[in-house]
C-alpha cells in the first residue's frame, strides 16, 4: 500500500479529461498532474522532439516520487516506445487499454481512431488492435482541428463550427459503418455530443482517458500499491507556461473547480 502520488502528464491541459477519470475510479488516491502548456502542442511535432519533451515531463513527476506515471497524451503514448525502459516505476499510455477496451465492444468488427496527426501516422492504435484481433478493419483519420475548437470552448452540440468539423473529418469513418470509434486523443471526449449526434446512437465512443484510468487501477492492486488512506486524495497541478488562466481552462476539462492550486516549472531543467 502506497500513499505515494501518482503521476500523470500530457502536452497541455487535456489530460485533465484522464484526471477526472482517475479521480472517480479511485478517489483515494494522490496525483501529481504536470501539463506542458508552455510546448503544446505535441501532435504535430517530430517524434525526437515529443520523446525528449516526454522524457523531461516523465523526470518531473519523479522528482515528486511519484509510484507511477501516467501519459494521458494520445501522441506521446503512441509515438515514444521506449519510456517503460527509462522509467524505474510503472509507467502506462493510453494505447493499449484503450484498444482493448474498443475490440470489446466491436461487434461488426469496424473500428475508427481519431486522433492527432502523430498519432495516426504511427498507426499505433491500429497495430495494437490487430495484434488483439487481425480480423478487426481500422479506420484511422487525423482530425488537426479539434484541440482548437475545444479549447475555444466550442464543443457544444448546437456550435456550427464543432459541427462543420465534425463532418468534415468523420464522414469517411461513417460511411464504412464502423460500429465503435477510438476518441484517440485527450481532448476529444469533450466533443462527444457532437461526435455522438453525428455518428449516431449506435456507435459507441471509447474514452482513452476513461479506459486508462481503469487500467491504472487495476494494476496499482496488483502490485499492491493502491493508497489505503480512507481520506480524500489530494491533487497537485504543475504547468510549463503562466498560470493565469488555468483555472477557468481547468474547469472545462475537469469539470470543477481547483481553485489557484497550480505552480509554474521550467520544464527545460528536468
Ligand atoms: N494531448 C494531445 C493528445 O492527446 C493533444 C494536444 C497536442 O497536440 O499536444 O494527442
Amino acid at each position: 500500500m502506497s500513499s505515494q502520488p501518482i503521476g500523470v502528464f500530457d502536452s497541455g491541459l487535456g489530460g485533465l479529461t484522464a484526471v477526472k477519470q482517475l479521480r472517480s475510479i479511485m478517489p483515494h488516491e494522490n496525483i501529481i498532474y504536470f501539463g506542458d502548456t508552455g510546448r503544446v502542442p505535441y501532435g504535430n511535432r517530430s517524434v525526437a522532439t515529443i520523446s525528449r519533451y516526454a522524457k523531461q515531463d516523465a523526470r518531473f513527476l519523479l522528482s515528486h516520487n511519484v509510484k507511477m506515471v501516467i501519459a494521458a497524451c494520445g501522441t506521446v503514448s503512441s509515438t515514444v516506445l521506449d519510456l517503460a525502459d527509462v522509467l524505474p516505476v510503472p509507467y502506462i499510455n493510453v494505447i493499449s487499454p484503450t484498444a482493448y477496451a474498443a475490440v470489446q465492444a466491436t461487434k461488426n468488427g469496424k473500428i475508427g481512431v481519431i486522433g492527432t496527426r502523430a498519432t495516426i501516422g504511427s498507426c499505433a492504435y491500429k497495430k495494437e488492435i490487430e495484434k488483439i484481433d487481425p480480423n478487426i478493419t481500422v479506420i484511422q483519420r487525423d482530425c488537426p482541428l479539434f484541440v482548437p475548437i475545444v479549447e475555444e470552448g466550442f464543443i457544444s452540440p448546437d456550435d456550427e463550427i464543432a459541427k462543420l468539423s465534425v463532418e468534415h473529418y468523420l464522414s469517411d469513418i461513417k460511411a464504412c459503418g464502423v460500429d465503435t470509434i477510438i476518441l484517440g486523443c485527450t481532448h476529444y471526449p469533450l466533443l462527444k455530443p457532437v461526435i455522438g449526434q453525428y455518428v449516431g446512437e449506435d456507435v459507441k465512443l471509447i474514452d482513452s482517458g476513461k479506459e486508462t484510468a481503469i487500467y491504472a487501477s487495476k494494476l496499482l492492486e496488483r502490485e499492491g500499491l493502491l493508497n489505503s488512506s480512507d481520506a480524500e486524495g489530494e491533487c497537485a497541478f504543475f504547468v510549463s507556461d503562466r498560470t493565469e488562466d488555468f483555472t477557468n481552462t481547468a474547469s472545462i476539462f475537469l469539470h470543477s473547480n481547483i481553485g489557484d492550486n497550480v505552480e509554474r516549472v521550467d520544464i527545460w531543467t528536468y
